[in-house]
């Protein structure tokens, strides 16, 4: 992907000036970090993909009936791997074809996932949008109604409010007859969960240290990823993981147009929230959002939730 370079600058200007230092997560995503993210879907601690995966083998039949779709317009599609579930459904429930629309910011990625989805799925009109989901963008003409996802607990990347505001975004494209799955990570015992983002292969490690490479491809700068441990625990009164990079000696890091930058052993740099929710959280999220929940399918662990709501 090429990040807007300007934005970078002032993304990662006002980070790492804050207290605690920290960079967005969009940018663990270009292709390689995409290519990281899609190896953890497949580790064994890593079960988020997994039961969301079994829940909507499950209830994908139930939320295109319930929500009828002609376009699929999904949020951070990534490899778009667990959507075809809903897209045989979408195409076997319907006799007119229908549309998907992937938005995703990793351009280069998006671009190989779309190719090969209109190789499978020829009946399919697959429109990518490469955008930052966060910002204003524009989307292509499409049929309605339209469900709106977005799935794999991205939205638990995101602080309270700026998830309210993202929620709200997609309500405000939302028309009447319009449908928002959300797929959320439940609270459940917390070394579950740590396992998940402390894998023994080190996947983990190596997506969480790549923000630091794209960084470095983006904006000229120096970073060694080798002088960076990864980290990443359970806060169990905010009810979620915090991922880190922690400075592993005395080192300077040359950033152009911002200058050198002093870590010491054990500074560390913030580099991702991953929120676990509950119903309540969710139904506060979706209604301060504007949005009315109508089904919650949960898996019988209690691991995983699908979100179904209107407007
Ligand atoms: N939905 C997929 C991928 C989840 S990973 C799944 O469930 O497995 C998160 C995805 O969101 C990545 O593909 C990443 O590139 C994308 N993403 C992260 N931040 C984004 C942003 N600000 N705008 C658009 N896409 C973003
Ligand atoms: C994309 N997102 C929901 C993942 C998560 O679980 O928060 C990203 C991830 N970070 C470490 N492992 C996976």
């Amino acid at each position: 992907m090429t990040f807007d370079r300007n934005l970078m600058l002032s993304d990662v200007r006002a980070g790492l000036a804050a207290h605690p230092r920290q960079l967005p997560s969009k940018y663990f995503y270009d292709e390689r970090g995409s290519q990281l993210f899609d190896e953890i879907t497949r580790l064994p601690e890593y079960y988020p993909t997994r039961v969301e995966r079994a829940l909507l083998q499950h209830r994908a039949p139930a939320i295109i009936a319930i929500a009828q779709p002609a376009t699929l317009i999904e949020l951070g599609a990534g490899s778009s791997d667990k959507t075809r579930l809903l897209l045989d459904e979408m195409l076997r429930s319907r006799r007119s074809g229908a549309t998907y629309i992937p938005v995703d910011v990793s351009a280069d990625f998006l671009t190989n996932s779309v190719a090969q989805l209109r190789t499978e799925y020829p009946a399919l009109a697959t429109h990518p949008v490469v955008a930052d989901f966060l910002a204003h963008f524009a989307l292509p003409e499409h049929p309605s109604p339209a469900l709106h996802a977005f799935l794999g607990s991205t939205i638990g990347n995101f602080t309270p409010e700026p998830a309210t505001e993202l929620v709200s975004s997609v309500r405000e494209r939302m028309t009447i007859g319009d449908f928002f799955l959300l797929g959320v990570d439940l609270r459940k015992d917390p070394l579950l969960i740590e396992r998940a983002y402390n894998d023994s292969r080190g996947v983990t490690a190596e997506f969480n240290r790549n923000i630091l490479n794209v960084i470095n491809n983006g904006l000229g700068s120096d970073f060694d990823t080798s002088m960076f441990d990864h980290n990443a625990v359970y806060n169990t009164d905010e009810h979620r993981i915090e991922m880190r990079l922690i400075s592993r000696a005395t080192q300077d890091v040359h950033i152009p147009d911002i200058g050198d930058i002093t870590f010491v052993p054990g500074d560390a740099i913030l580099t991702e929230l991953s929120y676990k929710y509950d119903l309540d959280a969710a139904t506060t999220l979706l209604t301060r959002s504007g949005l009315r929940l109508e089904e919650w399918f949960a898996d019988d662990a209690g691991m995983f939730a699908l979100a179904l709501a209107t407007r």
